[in-house]
């Protein structure tokens, strides 16, 4: 008998009995809610596909997270079992409880779907299942490991210059020109008035402070890059709004100004400066309800992914005091993991599940440009998605212009860009074709793991 201690959710409103398709939405790293089987593209698709909608929460995360541990306690013992490993397995688990919740057979197809570290999950599902999973879609899936990921900022800077979603040169000019200015200024110890220009929740008067507001401030751009269009407090265009006005005040003054309009769309009185609150709340072992959870995804980030954005290489628009090394000392610092084992702990990740080429096929990768994220997944002319392709026996990569992250993933909206709906038609087309190549191998081919 099997018993599942993760949260799921099932949506049976869609769902042809006798042969329809299981889509099965992977949890990452926050809460899930029931709108992974009410909403969203993958939805969209199941009413057309007449789908089963399944959708997992990952152990360790949300409302999971309390039903595996006995004393909501997330000691660094504990999350020694917290692992992408552990969450496959804990998939393939899940996919035959359903099975035999719902008397599933081989000719009951299941396709997994994810977005960010859950898209990684959906193509590695599917490599490391290949007879459970019969396709994959991957959004904004960063299916390659890396320490010092340096491409994050870069991608900032140039979705800065970006026309189309309302950037300009002169817009990431300024950006480069400010920091330059406020690094000098915190150089030459001019800390009270920096403190006041950009109402620092601190004094600023120890270096680790003046390192997070930094990066609180990087951060502003950061997000609007990252979630550019989908609710952020400030998006590209209205960041450049701000920076690219040449004629509203010097470079460093729109900065100033930049951190005040966040605040006000944010509703906080001032800029999140301090380096011990951080270091405490990750430190602190009660399960946090609800939202990301902070400390596991960074616990996670230390034993498999790096994934940290440094500011070291020229090209990043921020300070270069955003080191890789502020961000790898709270490893130690929070989990006792060394430093030392990052460099081998990535690069076991990435022999493990195949870094950006996987060794899979039938897996549909999407990145939007403007998302930071994209270069370290699978783009279009990479090996994986030469070949045949087409949705039989390669992958596909889509790199939709305009597109920040997971954006495919949102139900289709009339105000979506002309690109991103051109791309969602190219995956119904994929997913259509990948079904009807199913229904021919059907009776060859056993996938449904009974
Ligand atoms: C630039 O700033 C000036 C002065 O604040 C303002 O009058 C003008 O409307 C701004 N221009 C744009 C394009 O927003
Ligand atoms: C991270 O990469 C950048 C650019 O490639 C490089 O300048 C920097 O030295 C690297 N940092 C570390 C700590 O290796």
């Amino acid at each position: 008998s099997l018993s599942l201690s993760q949260r799921y959710f099932v949506n049976l409103e869609f769902w042809h009995r006798s042969g329809g398709p299981v889509f099965l939405y992977i949890g990452g790293e926050g809460t899930l809610s029931e709108y992974s089987v009410l909403a969203g593209h993958h939805v969209s698709m199941a009413a057309q596909h007449s789908a089963l909608l399944v959708s997992l929460e990952h152990r360790y995360y949300g409302q999971s997270a309390a039903s595996t541990l006995d004393n909501d306690q997330l000691d660094t013992e504990r999350l020694s079992q917290l692992s992408s490993q552990q969450a496959l397995y804990d998939l393939m688990l899940f996919q035959q409880y359903i099975c035999r919740l719902y008397g599933l057979t081989s000719r009951n197809t299941w396709i997994s779907f994810g977005g960010s570290y859950a898209g990684s999950l959906s193509a590695w599902l599917r490599g490391k299942f290949p007879h459970l999973i019969y396709g994959a879609v991957a959004s904004s899936a960063p299916v390659k490991a890396q320490l010092n990921f340096t491409e994050y900022n870069k991608v900032v800077a140039k979705s800065l210059s970006n026309p189309v979603v309302g950037g300009s040169d002169q817009c990431v000019l300024a950006v480069r020109q400010a920091f330059s200015v406020l690094d000098s200024a915190l150089r030459s110890g001019r800390l009270s008035s920096v403190a006041t220009d950009f109402q620092s929740c601190t004094a600023l008067s120890d270096p680790a402070d003046r390192r997070e507001l930094l990066s609180s401030l990087a951060g502003i751009a950061m997000g609007a890059a990252q979630y550019d269009g989908q609710g952020v407090p400030l998006s590209i265009a209205q960041v450049c709004a701000i920076m690219g006005n040449s004629s509203s005040a010097d470079a460093y003054t729109r900065l100033a100004q930049l951190a005040q309009a966040y605040l006000q769309q944010v509703g906080e009185p001032c800029l999140w400066s301090s380096f011990q609150q951080r270091l405490s709340e990750l430190q602190d072992i009660r399960l946090q309800p609800g939202g990301v959870g902070e400390r596991q995804w960074s616990y996670q980030t230390c034993t498999e992914f790096g994934y940290y954005q440094s500011c070291e290489d020229p090209s990043c628009p921020f300070s270069p005091l955003l080191t890789l090394q502020a961000q790898t000392q709270l490893c130690p610092l929070v989990f006792g993991v060394s430093e030392d084992r990052l460099a081998s702990a990535v690069q076991f990740t990435n022999s493990y599940y195949g870094s950006d080429s996987p060794a899979t096929y039938r897996v549909l990768y999407v990145n939007g440009d403007v998302d930071p994220w994209h270069v370290l997944s699978v783009l279009p002319g990479s090996s994986c998605c030469g070949g045949r392709g087409g949705g039989g026996e390669g992958s596909l990569a889509l790199l939709i212009p305009g597109a920040s992250h997971c954006a495919d993933m949102a139900p289709p909206y009339l105000t979506d860009p002309p690109a991103l709906r051109e791309a969602r038609q190219v995956s119904d087309g994929e997913r259509e074709r990948a079904r009807e190549t199913r229904r021919e191998r059907g009776t060859r081919r056993r996938v449904g793991g009974e």
